[in-house]
């Protein structure tokens, strides 16, 4: 695997590869990589000859208050962990190489973005835009793989390929999680022992909501209302918990057939988001 810092470098591996007709999939990534990622970057295989991933972790979609500074940085495992996985190439720009001066441009995806993480984290989705905007423009890959885990994230840079034209063909890969369900991620790292021990309530609640609706329950609101209690009892401060639309993540109605359950809830410290979607027809 070639690891490059510089947008130059890049540029020509990548053409060496165009040259010889190879197609190019493209994982971005903050880095502190886990299996999530590395199934990002397996899967990323079945649709091209060469498989690229970046690391950089992003200021302009942390709020003031976020942890941009102690975001867990661990250059040395990740580069071995996708040595590894068998990746072609990996992308590790400098802060300079992203954002040489102050940005002008903005990429504001409206409604999806303000909805749910981006009603608690404003400004947050316009700078994954502008960062995996910028990204997509420096690899042109043909396809981008992203998790489902960020189901939110998933739609708002869908809305912004479909949107702007760009050419490159977005695959969601399922959530990975650990043995217990919980989602993973960079961030559980932050959770003390105790809290780790509770966290996986918040998958088991995704699954009670969604056993419940598949079951016939249909007052969305008092099955919700119940569940949040529960997760408040367990010590969880519940920023949404909410049943909505697959495709545009507004609140589900009783004639929505495909549903994802949307969660962000801290714990302690550590903000955790999870989601599980489904279809409203499938049999129990
Ligand atoms: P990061 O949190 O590092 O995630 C990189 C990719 O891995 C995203 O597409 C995310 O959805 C996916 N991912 C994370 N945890 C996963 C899991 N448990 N199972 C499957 N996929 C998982 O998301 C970002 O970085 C950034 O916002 C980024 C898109 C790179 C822009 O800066």
């Amino acid at each position: 695997m070639q690891t490059v810092t510089t947008i130059d470098a890049l540029r020509s591996a990548i053409s060496l590869w165009r040259i010889e007709e190879q197609r190019i999939a493209f994982v971005p990534t903050m880095g502190n990589l886990h299996a999530g990622h590395i199934k990002l970057s397996e899967t990323a295989r079945q649709y091209a000859e060469r498989v690229v991933v970046s690391i950089f972790v992003n200021p302009t979609q942390f709020g003031p208050n976020e942890d941009f500074a102690s975001y867990p940085r661990t250059e040395q495992q990740d580069q071995e962990k996708l040595q590894a996985c068998g990746a072609d190439l990996l992308f590790l720009p400098s802060l300079v190489q992203m954002y040489p001066q102050p940005i002008k441009t903005h990429i504001s995806v409206t409604h999806l973005a303000s909805l749910h993480c981006g009603a608690s984290r404003p400004g947050h989705f316009d700078g994954v835009a502008l960062v995996v905007c910028k990204l997509l423009n420096m690899v042109s890959p043909d396809a981008l793989l992203l998790g489902e885990k960020d189901f939110q994230q998933l739609a708002v840079i869908r809305q912004m390929v479909s949107d702007l034209n760009m050419p490159v063909t977005i695959h969601g890969v399922p959530t990975v999680r650990e043995a217990d369900g919980l989602a993973m991620s960079s961030r559980n790292g932050y959770l003390s022992a105790a809290e780790r021990q509770t966290a996986p309530m918040l998958y088991q609640v995704l699954c009670k909501v969604r056993q419940a609706i598949l079951s016939g329950v249909s007052d969305y609101q008092t099955l919700l209302l119940e569940q949040g209690q529960a997760l408040q009892q367990a010590g969880f401060v519940v920023d949404y918990l909410q049943v909505c639309r697959q495709d545009d993540l507004s609140s589900a109605t009783l004639a929505d057939p495909d549903l994802v359950v949307l969660i962000a809830a801290k714990l302690g410290k550590t903000r955790l988001i999870d989601n599980i979607r489904f279809s409203r027809l499938a049999s129990v």
